[in-house]
């Protein structure tokens, strides 16, 4: 059992400290990649306050493909350059959307998201995936939440040992 208790603070940056450490602690304990993303998705799902989706699209043929996460059912297929997890994974920059209406593409998963930050996943200029997370509130996301989700995506590259493809 891996007990996870709610992080009980308004700094973001100790929040990430701590929302880090805990995913270092669950990496360590298993590392195949599908376990351990399904395992990432559930840990942001369940500490951070305020969203609505969060989860992984993998590159897969070309394209992104849904991978594990946690919210409503989703679009499965997004090409790259395509809504905002494209533009991170065709551009490598993170994407910070205060009003996901605004954003030019925008795919519509859920019409009750307003918000979404992308943090594409890159291993030695590999593009793996993206990490993708949905709010209900308009400017949810803001430079703190970009670095501390750099550092857990920093986090699962270091610890998991990408497939050579993803089947
Ligand atoms: N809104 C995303 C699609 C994925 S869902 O938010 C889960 C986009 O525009 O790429």
């Amino acid at each position: 059992m891996f007990v996870i208790d709610k992080i009980d603070t308004s700094d973001k940056g100790e929040f990430y400290k701590q929302l880090n450490a805990y995913l270092a602690g669950l990496l360590k304990e298993e590392e195949y990649w599908l376990a351990a993303l399904s395992n990432a998705a559930a840990l942001l799902y369940t500490l951070l306050p305020d969203i609505n989706w969060a989860g992984f699209y993998l590159y897969r043929e070309g394209e992104l493909m849904l991978g594990p996460f946690q919210g409503k059912p989703a679009c499965t297929r997004i090409a790259l350059g395509k809504g905002v997890c494209g533009t991170a994974a065709s551009t490598g920059q993170i994407q910070l959307v205060e009003d996901v209406n605004l954003f030019p593409g925008h795919i519509v998963c859920d019409p009750s998201s307003r918000s979404e930050i992308v943090v594409p996943i890159v291993k030695d200029d590999r593009l793996i995936g993206v990490l993708d997370i949905d709010s209900p509130y308009r400017a949810r996301f803001d430079r703190q939440d970009a670095e501390g989700l750099s550092s857990f995506v920093e986090i699962l590259n270091r610890y998991i040992d990408w497939p050579g493809e993803f089947r």
